[in-house]
């Protein structure tokens, strides 16, 4: 008997997640795994070239979802995976991490009675200013089977009551595709290509609504990263939501800045693991700076992921530019030291991922093998 598996991506983070499930899922016998991209990012540079990078299956369906309010971008997704789950009627869905794609893709299976898999569940911020906690929090309410990447998620889900053996830990997906890349990106000319010498420059990621869609933090920001050049290069891939804004709050600092277009996966992680400081407010870089060892200053009043904190190599500033400030001078001036690995970051989260959701597809098949009988 064959089960069939559908998994959801969308998301600039969701392909570097799910890849190495896919792959995981189609050594798997007797599954038959489907891909669909809901197309919630849709530029090469978010999207395409993930999938070809992280050598993933071309997608099997596309949503063209495109972007929106979070009404119509999440309801788009809802639409197109409910016709999508109508038509394949798979044994379960996989979703990631917390973007509209996720929370759209498990409400529609949801009330189609199909199991829904999280991936990265149980990460809290406990901010509900954040789009990505609400939609991490009603994801994991309606999953069926929840894995997380760490202990911390295990214990936020069982505050919420949510607990047994639907909650796997079955470590970080993401640092799967990080390690399994990671020779190949350095093999590769990213950082000659930026002119850019190993430790000697500060990278980063900016694009939380919060502080981008803010012009006086934005503004803010950007002097302080500005003033950093004095000593470094600053290297700063922008994504899309930040170069909409940042032109019109600091034009002096952004010619200071080395502002260069979102970076493929490849040249991304070439440059995060050869900075000597990464400034960000992104999930994923906090982890992958963790996993690389590379000091990592997060640029938000909260972080969903403490573990990078209490175990990793990232430090959460806050949003005031003059501790910003701080931090990176001393950050700039204190030695590396050496990190200890993170409990099953060890790339083969996507294989324990794979079998868990195989075994709850099996335990649902038996259950109405039972109710039948
Ligand atoms: C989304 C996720 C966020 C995640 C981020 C990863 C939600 C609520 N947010 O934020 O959690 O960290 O992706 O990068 O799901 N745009 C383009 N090209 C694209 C895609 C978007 O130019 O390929 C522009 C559009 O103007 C769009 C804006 O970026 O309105 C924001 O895109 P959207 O997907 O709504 O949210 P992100 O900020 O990317
Ligand atoms: N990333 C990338 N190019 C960039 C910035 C990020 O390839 O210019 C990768 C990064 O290595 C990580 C993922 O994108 O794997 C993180 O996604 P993002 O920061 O967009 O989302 P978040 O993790 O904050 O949800």
């Amino acid at each position: 008997m064959t089960h069939s598996i559908l998994c959801v991506v969308g998301a600039r983070p969701n392909f570097v997640k799910v890849a190495p499930v896919v792959h995981a899922l189609e050594r798997l016998h007797n599954v038959d795994v489907r891909v669909v991209n809901t197309g919630q990012h849709y530029d090469r540079a978010l999207a395409g070239s993930f999938i070809e990078h992280l050598g993933m299956r071309a997608p099997d369906h596309d949503l063209g979802v495109g972007s929106g309010t979070h009404a119509r971008q999440t309801a788009a997704v809802l639409v197109g995976i409910e016709d999508l789950l109508v038509e394949l009627r798979p044994d379960a869905v996989v979703v990631a991490g917390d973007v509209n794609s996720t929370v759209g893709a498990a409400l529609a299976a949801a009330k189609l009675d199909v199991a829904i898999a999280h991936l990265e569940s149980g990460l809290r911020s406990r901010d509900w200013s954040m789009p990505e906690e609400i939609n991490r929090v009603i994801t994991d309410r309606i999953s069926d089977l929840l894995l997380c990447h760490c202990e911390e998620a295990v214990e936020n889900l069982a505050a919420e009551g949510i607990a047994g053996e639907k909650v796997v830990v079955v470590g970080n997906t993401m640092i799967d595709s990080l390690f399994r890349l990671l020779p190949v990106a350095r093999a590769g000319d990213a950082l000659a290509r930026h002119g850019l010498r190993p430790g000697a420059y500060v990278l980063v990621t900016l694009h939380r609504p919060a502080l981008v869609d803010d012009p006086a933090r934005l503004g803010a920001a950007l002097d302080v990263l500005a003033g950093l050049t004095d000593r470094l290069p600053v290297v700063f891939p922008m994504h899309p939501r930040t170069r909409a804004k940042a032109g019109a709050v600091a034009t002096e600092a952004l010619e200071r800045l080395t502002v260069i277009e979102p970076l493929e996966y490849l040249d991304f992680i070439a440059l995060e693991s050869a900075a000597r400081v990464v400034v960000t407010d992104s999930g994923g870089v906090q982890e992958e700076t963790s996993a690389l060892g590379i000091p990592c200053l997060t640029y938000r009043d909260n972080t969903e992921r403490a573990i990078t904190c209490e175990l990793g190599t990232n430090h959460l500033v806050g949003v005031d530019p003059a501790e910003l400030a701080r931090a990176a001078k001393q950050e700039l001036e204190r030695p590396l030291t050496a990190t200890r690995p993170l409990p099953l970051w060890d790339g083969h989260a996507g294989e324990r991922a794979a079998n868990a959701i195989l075994e709850l597809v099996l335990r649902r098949e038996q259950a109405s093998r039972r109710s039948v009988a």
